[in-house]
């Protein structure tokens, strides 16, 4: 393999003008405007666009800076790989995109493991010896550490995605001993990153020493993601997406790359945030997900016993169009089933004809309703919904006393209030939207058979104010439009 084109660092973070280093520096801002804009739906665009912009900026300054081989081939990798990028985004549906992010998570573990062997096997390319040929200390200790945390977050994703996509069971697989085993793996790859480290260069086993800790690190991955239920899989992917982040940076060091630094400290930072908010959406706690195998009681719980019969009240698109014109106030409280319907834009329109009518509406979103953070207000956006129409649990939850109608559409776990009163539930703890607490509740899914993510029956189907409407969301939203006329 010929590593002059991975030059990069080959005279170090001090040889790469200063204009470079500017340019990187403004990379990194790009980037953090791109994540400022990432936080709300109406400077999302935006934020996007800058983000790509700090791409560029960075991918083409590296590009001119270093002494590239041979241009040709970089250019085609970058055109192969847009052309994949941009015919998956296109095909991909949005309630696949948990998936489609652990997929690509995998590659940026892969590649953190691939730049780490190549700076181990010719380090002089990489600038990272010292005046007797040596590999230096601080990058022995980068390099074993970007490649542990890329194999991690390799093996961990792939997983993910398996189990995201349904090609593995969702359910946790639950070795005995496991955490021992765990704590156990990485204690070892610790130790061996600790004794590469301080060994001498090119003594007998070195090489084995890395290979070692990459082989556990991939173990672990694994051990990790495996004992992990499928509900919890959206925290374990943004974990994922923290680790990758960090597994750059790592490697940013070993390149003295400092946009790589910043990017992957960034993506880092953001995704164990993300991972944070999430974990308390869902109540659950951030130590025992890295742990791994929180999630085992909720996949218990949901393959769970046959469900008893209970009287409940069916409605007419009529009945709940006659009720809604009725209402002075209706909070929507949109989930899973329609993102699966594809419903927001019937919805969309029956919220401007209620507003028409003189009645108050506004839309309330779970952080974890549907499939991944941000579904719902994504698939509102796209529907144009204003955005002071829609808030989240925790602005709205009170309004709902004062609610005539809470109109559920496709959503379940997230009403469900077993997550209140019924410890032995596996959504128990979760903050749930207070439905129960509005004058009229109407419920729309397609069967009473159906169940929620956590697959719990859910007692707001048999409240005394509710009505269930069983159809598919969007025929059903379509015909409360047509009876709204
Ligand atoms: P769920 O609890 O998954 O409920 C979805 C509901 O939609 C079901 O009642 C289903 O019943 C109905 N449905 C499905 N297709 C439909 C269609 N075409 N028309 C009408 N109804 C339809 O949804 P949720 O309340 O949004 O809760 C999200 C759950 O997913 C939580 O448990 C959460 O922890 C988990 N989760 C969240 C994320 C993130 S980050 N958002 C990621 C993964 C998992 P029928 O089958 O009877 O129609």
């Amino acid at each position: 393999m010929d590593f002059s084109i991975l030059a990069a660092g080959a005279s170090g973070e001090g040889a790469v003008p200063a204009w470079a280093m500017l340019a990187y520096l403004a990379a990194g801002v790009f980037f953090i405007l791109a994540l400022r804009g990432l936080s709300s739906p109406a400077t999302s665009q935006a934020g996007n666009r800058n983000g790509m912009i700090g791409m560029a900026v960075a991918v083409i300054t590296t590009l001119v800076t270093h002494n590239i081989a041979n241009i040709v081939e970089i250019a085609i990798a970058i055109f192969i790989g847009a052309i994949i990028g941009v015919t998956i985004a296109r095909r991909i549906a949005m309630t696949a995109m948990p998936e489609l992010v652990a997929g690509f998570h995998s590659l940026v573990g892969l590649a953190a493991v691939v730049v780490g062997f190549a700076a181990w096997l010719n380090p002089a390319a990489f600038g990272i010896t010292d005046a007797a040929d040596q590999i230096l200390a601080v990058s022995r200790v980068e390099l074993g550490l970007g490649i542990a945390i890329g194999a991690i977050t390799f093996s961990g994703s792939i997983i993910a995605f398996l189990k995201l996509s349904g090609r593995m069971s969702g359910s946790p697989i639950m070795l005995p001993g496991r955490h021992v085993i765990n704590l156990g793996t990485l204690v070892a790859i610790l130790a061996l990153i600790g004794i590469y480290t301080v060994s001498p260069e090119g003594g007998a086993g070195q090489g084995y020493l890395v290979i070692a800790v990459a082989l556990l690190a991939f173990i672990i991955g694994f051990l990790l993601i495996i004992p992990i239920g499928g509900a919890d899989m959206p925290v374990v992917v943004s974990m994922l997406n923290s680790y990758s982040g960090w597994a750059a940076a790592a490697m940013g060091f070993t390149l003295g790359n400092s946009a790589m630094i910043i990017t992957g400290a960034l993506v880092g930072s953001s995704g164990a945030i993300l991972s944070y908010i999430m974990c308390r959406a869902m109540n659950r706690s951030f130590i025992s997900v890295i742990a791994g195998g929180f999630g085992a009681d909720a996949g218990a719980a949901a393959a769970g016993g046959a469900r008893e019969q209970r009287p409940y009240k069916q409605g007419s698109a009529e009945d709940a169009a006659y009720m809604l014109e009725q209402a002075e106030k209706v909070i929507i409280i949109p989930g899973y089933g329609m993102a699966v319907a594809q419903a927001q834009h019937a919805l969309r329109e029956m919220g401007d004809k209620l507003r028409e009518k003189g009645v108050e509406v506004k839309y309330a979103i779970h952080p974890v309703a549907g499939r991944m953070p941000g579904h719902m207000n994504v698939l509102l956006a796209e529907a144009s919904v204003p955005y002071d129409e829609v808030f989240e649990l925790e602005d709205i939850n009170s309004e709902f006393a004062q609610a005539d109608v809470a109109f559920i559409i496709g959503a379940n776990d997230v009403v469900n209030p077993a997550a209140k009163t019924d410890k032995s539930s596996p959504i128990y703890g979760m903050p749930v939207f207070d439905v129960d607490k509005a004058k009229q509740v109407f419920f729309i899914k397609r069967s009473m058979g159906g169940v929620g993510y956590a697959g719990v029956d859910n007692d707001v189907f048999y409240m005394n104010q509710t009505v269930m409407l069983l159809a598919d969301a969007k025929k059903m939203v379509e015909e409360i439009v047509k009876s709204l006329d």
